[in-house]
């Protein structure tokens, strides 16, 4: 494992522009919009802010690169899958400086952003590995004839990022739709942008031709729609709020069917049943709710618990939320601030709502100072499936922890949302688990862990949590498209 890279607490900011073929540019209008930090909450520099127009750019310049006959088509796909690993290597040569970034434009802790910009490495290379190994089939068809199928790149990918793991999230768009062939134009979320716009640099220095990767700072509504309501985008790709998710949908397919895989938000239950390691579970349960400040997709945010061991476990959770760290994120807290205020101000009003409906506010549930946007690690007993708390994605550090008699009970307790990202067990009996693992409706579930995600297993949600899978072999479906080629083979004597 390679040194722990070192803070730069006042990184320079180098790439602020709109990135077209390889290019710098300023936006078509001329506008920019601040990005902050929001561990202060003050501004940390002007982006330049795209829209439709220099969508239509992008899309121009990506359609250009994709033509036959293009460097990047001509290009051997063991050479994409080189040009991913060089990347790669450039990451890791600049992880102390992609880290420092992430942390001043999101507000996650140091320590947890050189995390993700691992992870992100490991993506990397592992999709650089794919490039030369994606295979049709040879297919015995009725008749005289020789068929086969081609995995094609989809062409022109619109990728849309959030701001809760902006490097890793623009990672899990690149790695697969470059190491298959295709081209993209991307949206970095309007609160992140910066680590993004590096990644960019970083591109063109490892020697992606001109046009392969192009990215679109500025907002949903405009730079986002944009994307998803182009005729020459053939595929679209978010990550973000399922009211967004449903907004992209309908935009791509009113406009030309795109390809569209959705990454949307979750309600994810993590159920411990009463004879499970109790050390463990409370470990978990905590970072389940809280890990990443609680603005995680696959959030643990409804912890059940079985009624003989509620009372010791909600304790327990207590105890575990006030030692949760808060502060500075350049120092080692487990905690950083909240993205914005508007997310602030979302997760006070959920919290208002649970008091105000009859949960039982163990602890937290206030802003911390008054400087930046940092909230107390919160946490609710007595909670019923009824309340907002329940229902709605909260996206903050708040675990909420409901009591349950029997497996039936739980499962269709646990089921009883629109969502199905995430969902976990804690037990040590065989039996459980296994009958838990498959009555719950979920596209990742985990049995005495959490939030265990790996560049090569698939991820993705069921109901309106999503559709389609990122990561691993899975991931790459959703960027071929499949050709059938038959050939008529000629008979001897006809
Ligand atoms: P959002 O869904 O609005 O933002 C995500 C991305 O979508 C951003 O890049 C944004 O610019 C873009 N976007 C927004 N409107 C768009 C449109 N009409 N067309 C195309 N792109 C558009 O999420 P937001 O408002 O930042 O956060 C609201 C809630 O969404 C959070 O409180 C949380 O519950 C959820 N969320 C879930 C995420 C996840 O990982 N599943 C990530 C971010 C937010
Ligand atoms: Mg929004």
């Amino acid at each position: 494992m390679a040194e722990f890279p070192a803070p730069n607490k006042n990184p320079e900011i180098k790439c602020t522009q709109v990135f077209i073929n390889n290019e710098w540019v300023n936006s078509v209008s001329g506008r920019t919009f601040p990005t902050v930090n929001p561990a202060n909450g003050e501004k940390i520099v002007d982006v330049q802010e795209g829209d439709k127009a220099d969508v239509d750019k992008a899309v121009a310049a990506a359609k250009a690169a994709f033509e036959l006959g293009s460097p990047w088509r001509q290009m051997d796909a063991s050479d994409r899958g080189l040009l991913l690993n060089r990347l790669a290597d450039l990451i890791e040569r600049d992880i102390g400086y992609i880290a420092s970034l992430e942390t001043i434009d999101n507000g996650k802790p140091f320590n947890n952003a050189v995390g993700d910009i691992r992870f992100s490495i490991k993506v990397y290379r592992y999709y650089a590995g794919w490039a030369d190994k994606v295979q049709g089939r040879t297919i015995p068809v009725d008749g005289s004839f020789f068929c086969y199928t081609r995995h094609e790149p989809v062409g022109v990918c619109g990728q849309i990022v959030p701001w809760n793991y902006p490097f890793a999230m623009l990672t899990w768009k690149i790695a697969p739709a470059v190491a298959m062939g295709n081209v993209c134009v991307i949206k970095p979320a309007e609160q992140t942008p910066l680590t993004a716009l590096y990644t960019c640099a970083l591109l063109k220095e490892a020697g992606f031709p001109p046009g392969v990767v192009n990215m679109v700072p500025g907002y949903g509504p405009t730079a986002g729609a944009a994307i998803s309501e182009h005729k020459d985008v053939n595929k679209v790709a978010f990550t973000g709020s399922t009211e967004v998710g449903q907004i992209i949908m309908q935009a791509s397919g009113m406009s030309n069917l795109k390809r569209t895989t959705l990454e949307l938000g979750g309600k994810s239950p993590n159920v411990i049943f009463p004879d499970a390691d109790m050390d463990l579970a409370v470990e978990n349960a905590n970072e389940a709710a809280m890990t990443n400040m609680g603005q995680c997709c696959v959030a643990g945010s409804r912890t059940f618990v079985h009624e003989d061991i509620y009372d010791e476990f909600v304790r327990r959770c207590v105890e575990r939320a006030k030692k949760r760290t808060v502060g500075d994120p350049w120092s080692n807290v487990e905690n950083g601030p909240q993205i914005d205020e508007e997310q602030m101000n979302k997760i006070l009003s959920l919290v208002d709502s649970g008091k105000e409906q009859g949960a039982k506010l163990q602890c937290g549930g206030s802003r911390l100072g008054d400087k930046g946007f940092y909230i107390q690690p919160t946490v609710f007993s007595d909670v019923t499936d009824d309340m907002r708390i329940a229902q709605e994605e909260i996206f903050g550090p708040v675990q909420s922890i409901f009591k349950f008699k029997t497996m039936g009970e739980v499962l269709r307790r646990a089921n009883d949302t629109s969502y199905g990202l995430a969902a976990a067990c804690f037990t040590n009996d065989i039996n459980t688990a296994m009958t838990f693992t498959q009555g719950i409706k979920a596209g990742s579930v985990w049995v005495n862990c959490y939030e265990v995600v790996n560049a090569q297993s698939p991820f993705g949600g069921f109901k309106m949590s999503g559709i389609g899978r990122e990561l691993g072999e899975y991931g790459l479906q959703q960027y071929t498209e499949v050709k059938n080629v038959v050939i008529k083979i000629p008979q001897k004597n006809s």
